[in-house]
């Protein structure tokens, strides 16, 4: 009928009206740089050789966001310290600082490069993202004047950012992020409360953070759970720790465990430890690039969903405690036996037998594992380790991890220290733990630092299993769980405020100079 028929039609245009320039699918990019960084000085350079060095390195960004827009790439990421490197005080780190504004003001740089100041690098940055056509994240050095009346004023009249700056297509600066959680960087000061900075495209929301934020609830998990972004634009400067915090295996897991795309672009310094660079979506690893062998940069490109939520592949939603509280534990082990990661205390247990079932607990918490070697190598020694507890030195963050990793020798005193290199695979595993978190990320690293796309699911009982046939060989298969609400947060004692530390300090300081 025409009526019913016209109506369809409308409601058919008004659909494709609403859609209009939407995308499902988009190309993204990310690029792993290897940053030139300044010679070593106690004195400030000049603003001018600041510049210049940071020129460098824009050239090299520059080649890399170019081949991106050629490949049809909307949007690409480059690391953190990208532009400088990362050794600095408060004074040296200076004359690389630009003042940068609230998005809010709506500024190209690149037609008004005037408005706000001396600003080239974001003038530059600019220009690279609107005469390419291509988002571009970019990580730089923010500078805000304070008044010397203010108590958490620094002496210099300065707070001083570790900053990620996103263009637009048009060059339009339109998000700025201040890193929250920071990771030994004398240099910077933390913001007054973490950001929760998101922007829309057509093909998609993003939301923003950089390296170490990846660990803390806020601003990371309030911006998926919270704000609902479909991706995560991650810049970082990441040294890789074996066995459960590698780039690649940790920043593929988080994906997988929070259900967004994360677009994470390090920094490349080999006698460092970092390398590590990845697309990842929630059902799997799209590309990611490990290399200790070789100096150079790497772009990665690849093809992602607009709104993972609503694509078929989207993962099931998974209760992390689900099978391992209801199922009868398995007979737990008599040959339980400290060990360490890092310096997290560990229950573990040794995999004796060619399968088997094993149960190892830590106070309340306990994993359980279910495997088959396809053949158990000689030379080869595995465990189950169970921790719950506040983790390293600083012991502010609760973790609970369930692990299954190679030891690096048959001697059981060497469980848990780095090892990179496996033979054994494994016909079956399946771990699963009694998480008091809904925050669980799921790892598989195998042999000589790769991941394992396609071969392993969580099933919607919180069991991580391998699928596909037999595992590649095998280092770590993790489940490392956060508990947020039980991290270490200083009470009233006032350290907890940066800023009050500071001035604590800058007191003794005077004290002492007096
Ligand atoms: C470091 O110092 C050397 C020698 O003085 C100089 O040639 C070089 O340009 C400097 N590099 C940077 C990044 O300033
Ligand atoms: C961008 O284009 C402008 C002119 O539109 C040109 O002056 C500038 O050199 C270009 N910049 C880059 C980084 O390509
Ligand atoms: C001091 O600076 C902080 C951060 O910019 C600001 O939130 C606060 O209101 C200022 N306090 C005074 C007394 O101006
Ligand atoms: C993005 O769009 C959503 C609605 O689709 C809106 O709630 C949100 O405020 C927008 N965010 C930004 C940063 O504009
Ligand atoms: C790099 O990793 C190796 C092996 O995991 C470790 O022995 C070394 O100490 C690390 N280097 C740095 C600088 O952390
Ligand atoms: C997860 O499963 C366990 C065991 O069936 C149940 O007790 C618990 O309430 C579930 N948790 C959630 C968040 O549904
Ligand atoms: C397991 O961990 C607990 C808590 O750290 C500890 O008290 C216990 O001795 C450990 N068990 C073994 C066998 O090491
Ligand atoms: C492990 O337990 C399963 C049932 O839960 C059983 O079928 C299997 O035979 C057990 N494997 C070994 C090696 O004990
Ligand atoms: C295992 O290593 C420890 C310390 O690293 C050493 O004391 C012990 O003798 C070793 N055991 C064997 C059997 O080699
Ligand atoms: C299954 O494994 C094979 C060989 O390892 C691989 O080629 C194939 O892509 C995998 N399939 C899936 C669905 O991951």
């Amino acid at each position: 009928m025409i009526t019913s028929s016209f109506l369809t039609s409308v409601a058919v245009f008004a659909l494709i009206t609403l859609h209009v320039g939407a995308l499902d699918t988009f190309i993204a990019a990310v690029y792993e740089h290897a940053v030139i960084l300044p010679n070593k000085t106690e004195i400030p350079v000049s603003q001018d050789d600041a510049l210049h060095l940071m020129n460098k390195n824009i050239d090299i960004l520059e080649r890399a966001i170019k081949q991106a827009a050629e490949q049809k790439a909307r949007i690409i990421v480059t690391p953190e310290d990208a532009l400088y490197g990362w050794k600095f005080t408060r004074e040296t780190v200076f004359p690389y600082l630009e003042d940068i504004p609230d998005p809010q003001v709506n500024w190209i740089p690149c037609q008004n490069p005037h408005r706000f100041g001396h600003a080239p690098v974001q003038t530059r940055l600019s220009c690279l993202a609107k005469n390419n056509s291509i988002y571009v994240l970019a990580n730089m050095g923010d500078k805000k004047p304070c008044s010397s009346l203010n108590s958490t004023c620094p002496p210099n009249g300065y707070y001083q950012y570790n900053t990620n700056v996103v263009y637009d297509t048009e060059g339009k600066l339109v998000a700025r992020y201040h890193k929250y959680h920071l990771y030994s960087e004398p240099q910077f000061d933390v913001p007054e409360k973490p950001e929760l900075v998101t922007f829309n495209t057509t093909f998609g929301r993003f939301g923003i953070f950089t390296c170490f934020d990846i660990f803390f609830h806020d601003p990371a998990i309030t911006l998926v759970k919270d704000f609902h972004v479909d991706t995560i634009l991650f810049p970082a400067a990441w040294m890789n720790v074996l066995p459960l915090l590698t780039a690649i295996e940790f920043h593929s897991a988080w994906a997988m465990g929070m259900g967004v795309n994360l677009l994470v672009a390090n920094t490349h310094h080999v006698s460092l430890n970092m390398t590590g660079s990845g697309i990842y979506a929630p059902n799997s690893p799209k590309v990611y690039h490990y290399d200790m062998k070789t100096e150079l940069g790497k772009i990665l490109l690849s093809e992602v969903d607009s709104h993972p939520r609503v694509s078929p592949a989207y993962p099931i939603a998974v209760n992390w405690s689900a099978y391992a509280t209801t199922i009868k534990p398995f007979p737990v082990q008599k040959n339980t036996f400290r060990g360490f990661i890092s310096r997290d205390e560990f229950n573990f247990t040794e995999l004796f037998e060619n399968a088997g079932n094993l149960t190892v607990c830590q106070k309340e918490f306990c994993c359980h594992l279910s495997y088959r070697m396809l053949k158990k190598e000689e030379n080869e020694v595995y465990v189950l380790g169970a921790f719950t507890g506040l983790h390293g030195r600083r012991r502010r963050e609760y973790w609970q991890v369930c692990t299954m990793l190679k030891c690096k020798t048959t001697n059981l005193t060497t469980c848990g220290r780095p090892v990179q290199t496996a033979f054994t695979r494994f016909e079956m595993f399946s771990l699963s733990g009694t998480f008091g978190t809904e925050y669980v990320f799921p790892e598989v690293l195998l042999t000589e630092i790769h991941l394992s796309p396609g071969k392993f699911e969580v099933l919607k009982d919180g069991r991580l299993v391998n699928k596909n046939g037999s595992s590649g060989p095998v280092l770590t298969v993790a489940l490392f769980g956060r508990w947020y609400t039980k991290d270490y947060v200083y009470n009233s004692c006032g350290t907890c405020n940066p800023a009050v530390t500071y001035l604590l300090i800058s007191t003794v300081l005077m004290i002492v100079a007096l």
